[in-house]
């Protein structure tokens, strides 16, 4: 399998019920194969809004599922391991792959609602603050030649606080995931939770997916799960894709892996606004964020 070749479609939006995809990755049959996925019960799907910390729960799951074995994490990249259903490569990628596949998706529920509800696949959804998400995507943005030009942070925020910005509306994806969370085998948790103790984190994550491990393997996952490890793994820090599709001389994937680095960034005129619109959006939602705002 090859990584999606230089150049391709960089400049190309798919539009899909609404939402903006870059068409570097999108195609409009790709989306539609993934609304028509055939899920197994044995599935174990991640599913984020972008910038959530979609990559380190691949690595997680990766560990997990090698039992603690950290061969699999550093010699596959991660859109070969735990492939993004909606990608146009996935299909030809998981030809090969039997069961218990990790599959990744930022896909709003409803384009994923009829297939998982017909499996009994395990979902899981990392959620991060918003502040850092959107901090996270603007420095994304700048690297990623496949995305628009973001322009300064202000303009940035203004379009990520409305939802006009490529995989569309955080609130919504949020919103629209949590509300069918009961009619799913699903679990919710967040970067910052695994920030706070990534142990306690891949202990709560193998009782989900019903795959208790010894100690020992638990000790490797949490060492090679470091922001400072997983950055010089070249198989998840997308530095084996060409730099006219990624340019890391403008910035790194992974970039600071903190939390809270929207303070950094954020005028006190910028966090008064947002934090209104969070209001706004989230009142009548039944969800605890379990990390302040
Ligand atoms: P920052 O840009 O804030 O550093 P995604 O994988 O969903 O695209 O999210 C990428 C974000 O997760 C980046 O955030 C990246 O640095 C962070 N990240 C990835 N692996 C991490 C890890 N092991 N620990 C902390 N943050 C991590």
């Amino acid at each position: 399998m090859q990584v999606p070749p230089a150049m391709a479609n960089l400049n190309v939006t798919v539009r899909s019920s609404g939402i903006d995809f870059p068409g570097h990755l999108h195609t409009l049959q790709s989306l539609q194969y993934a609304q028509e996925f055939q899920f197994q019960d044995t599935d174990t799907v991640i599913i984020t809004y972008p910038k959530s910390g979609t990559t380190w729960m691949q690595e997680i799951l990766t560990l997990i599922y090698s039992d603690g074995d950290t061969l699999p994490a550093k010699t596959i990249p991660n859109w070969l391991r735990a492939p993004w259903i909606e990608h146009y490569y996935s299909e030809s990628v998981l030809v090969n792959k039997s069961d218990h596949r990790i599959l990744t998706s930022h896909l709003p529920y409803h384009f994923l609602a009829k297939p998982l509800k017909q499996s009994n696949a395990k979902v899981i959804y990392v959620a991060r603050n918003p502040k850092d998400i959107v901090v996270s995507f603007y420095h994304f943005h700048k690297i990623a030649n496949f995305l628009p030009e973001p322009g300064t942070f202000g303009e940035f925020l203004d379009k990520f606080l409305i939802g006009e910005v490529n995989f569309g509306s955080w609130f919504e994806h949020i919103k629209e995931w949590q509300s069918h969370r009961d009619e799913l085998n699903f679990l919710f948790i967040t970067y910052e939770e695994l920030k706070k103790d990534l142990r306690k984190s891949v202990t709560k994550l193998c009782n989900f997916l019903e795959h208790p491990l010894l100690p020992n393997a638990v000790d490797a996952i949490v060492r090679h799960c470091t922001f400072e490890n997983m950055k010089e793994n070249k198989m998840i820090n997308y530095t084996l894709i060409p730099k006219e599709i990624i340019n890391h001389e403008r910035g790194k994937f992974m970039r600071k892996g903190v939390v809270g680095d929207w303070k950094e960034h954020f005028t006190h005129e910028q966090k008064q606004a947002f934090e209104k619109i969070f209001q706004n959006e989230m009142s009548n939602s039944n969800i605890t964020l379990n990390y302040p705002l």
